[in-house]
């Protein structure tokens, strides 16, 4: 059973400075909740209820959000407003939060690398916080994801269709079908050009990874812009094994980009702030 998520949010956020010169870019607030709190529900309604995160310099109110304040609870005892806190006390009871420090930015592959130590030997799923993920028709993209891993144990990556123009902004994969949703992954590169795409299948911010993907990080080179990519890393995985792509249903948010940011609180302020059921 998968009982670990990990968060890595140690990135510097650099496409929404100012806004993350001093605050994580994971606390950049959806309608009234930061992102990292709609992951962490998504880890939780996956069964996902140790939350590991890997954080860094300047991340420190990340832990601060999960965790009790006092002085403000105090204030708002037996008012009206404690229905505010309903849906992160829930997360507080519920989870346990763990945190460790990327001591240098060098990449997802790294971050993941560096959040070894509060996952150990068993798989685990990873969360980009930046991609926001929504399923109103079922079950959330994380819970989709766990049910197929309990079906063929071995990593999944989620996917979806990009416009052609765009592959250079994610991870790209190809591979065989094996279900209408399904793909076995066979190539898979970082950023390409669309000219050099094998597809525009893109990876998302949701993973299921198995734990000797640790040790093909560690051999892992530094690839593009230097930094250490979960990409390589998975393509040698893909080879030795079976890494599968999964075409998940739902909607996805880039809220590491503006234009996705603003999307993002349109859609949950129609569709789930509106409907009372955003705390
Ligand atoms: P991004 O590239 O989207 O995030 O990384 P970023 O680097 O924070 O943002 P920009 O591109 O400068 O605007 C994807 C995820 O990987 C994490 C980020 O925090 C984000 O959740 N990450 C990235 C790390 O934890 N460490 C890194 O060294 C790089």
């Amino acid at each position: 059973m998968i009982k670990k998520c990990m968060f890595p949010a140690a990135g510097y956020g650099t496409r929404f400075l100012p806004a993350t010169k001093a605050m994580p870019k994971e606390m950049l607030p959806v309608v009234n909740k930061p992102l990292i709190q709609y992951g962490v529900e998504e880890a939780l309604e996956a069964g996902l209820s140790q939350i590991a995160m890997v954080t860094g310099r300047g991340k420190r109110a990340l832990e601060d959000h999960f965790d009790i304040s006092y002085e403000l609870e105090h204030q708002i005892r037996n008012t009206d407003k404690e229905k505010y806190l309903v849906g992160i006390r829930r997360l507080i009871d519920n989870c346990t939060f763990s945190y460790t420090r990327q001591i240098e930015m060098k990449g997802l592959g790294h971050a993941i690398l560096s959040g070894r130590s509060l996952i150990g030997d068993e798989p685990f799923a990873v969360v980009l916080a930046d991609d926001l993920c929504f399923n109103l028709e079922g079950d959330g993209v994380l819970t989709q994801m766990m049910k197929l891993y309990n079906q063929f144990r071995c990593s999944i990556v989620a996917i979806e269709e990009v416009p052609p123009e765009e592959t250079s902004k994610y991870g790209i994969i190809a591979g065989e079908t094996i279900r209408d949703d399904i793909l076995r992954v066979h190539s898979m590169v970082e950023k390409p050009q669309p000219e050099d795409a094998p597809s525009n299948l893109a990876i998302i911010g949701r993973y299921i990874l198995t734990p000797d993907i640790f040790d093909l990080i560690e051999q892992t080179e530094p690839g593009k812009s230097g930094e250490i990519q979960i990409t390589d890393a998975l393509m040698k995985q893909a080879k030795e094994g079976c890494v599968l792509a999964y075409k998940f249903k739902g909607k996805r948010f880039d809220c590491g980009s503006a234009e996705g940011y603003i999307e993002a609180t349109n859609f949950c302020f129609e569709h789930i702030y509106k409907t009372g059921s955003s705390f």
